[in-house]
């Protein structure tokens, strides 16, 4: 599938309403969420200092490793955005005791960033960019520097393709890694994750993404943490 068009984003939507079996992957950590996540706390702790911030959060599902690592954190103000309704209620149980104000909306990802509104200080997004076309995610990065304040951070978990990795060479590596390696998973669910995967995702390269990142006129690209296919990786929009 070569573009997410609403169709596509119904597939998404569809895959991701199933949240229990996302879930089940994040309870045996299998995408290594929370080495990925701690360094996420370690990166905005270095960045912020004990300045408070706010953070955008595209592709937010139920919020379960950000939610955590924010509550230490100096947050003024969080807004979540999912295309699944489902993942939107669970994460509305998951800040339910914040001390910041949390904003939820159910909807594109996009439209979140050509909304009006004052400018934030974190832009974040936890494996939800893969979902879309490198084209997609440069312009997502323009929109994100309008987005952020001078100074402020752009801050992604994602999966992604090695240099000069077709995305059917990855598909092979990354589905099978999958079906030999996630025993835990039963096999029906291992189906609808491995459909999902070949259907839906689109994993960019690190120099796609570093490309892209200077062309939106962000500061060179960081990675802060690499896991094999998963990375946290980060940019400052210049003050
Ligand atoms: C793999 S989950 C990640 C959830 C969470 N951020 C994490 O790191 O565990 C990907 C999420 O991105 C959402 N998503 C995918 N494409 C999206 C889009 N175009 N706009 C908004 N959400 C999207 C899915 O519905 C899903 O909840």
């Amino acid at each position: 599938m070569e573009s997410s068009d609403p169709a596509t984003r119904e597939t998404v939507r569809g895959f991701f309403d199933l949240w229990s079996v996302y879930d089940r992957v994040l309870d045996l950590d299998y995408m290594s969420h929370n080495d990925l996540y701690a360094a996420v706390g370690r990166v905005l702790a270095a960045h912020f200092a004990n300045r408070s911030f706010s953070v955008l959060d595209l592709g937010c599902g139920s919020g379960r490793h950000l939610a955590p690592v924010l509550a230490t954190l100096p947050v003024h103000r969080y807004e979540g955005h999912d295309l699944s309704g489902v993942a939107i209620e669970h994460a509305r149980s998951t800040f339910a005791s914040s001390k910041f104000p949390v904003r939820l909306c159910t909807g594109d990802l996009r439209d979140s960033l050509t909304a009006e509104g004052p400018p934030v200080d974190v832009v974040f997004s936890g494996f939800t960019l893969h979902h879309l076309m490198t084209e997609e995610r440069a312009s997502v990065l323009e929109n994100v520097q309008r987005r952020l304040a001078p100074g402020g951070l752009v801050l992604w978990v994602d999966s992604c393709r090695e240099e000069g990795q077709s995305r059917a060479a990855w598909l092979d590596a990354y589905c099978g890694w999958i079906e030999a390696e996630w025993r835990g998973i039963p096999p029906e669910g291992l189906a609808a994750i491995v459909d999902h995967i070949r259907e839906c995702d689109q994993p960019g390269t690190v120099r796609e993404y570093s490309e892209a990142a200077v062309r939106a006129g962000f500061a060179p690209m960081r990675e802060h943490l690499r896991r094999g296919w998963h990375g946290v990786w980060s940019c400052v929009r210049p003050g």
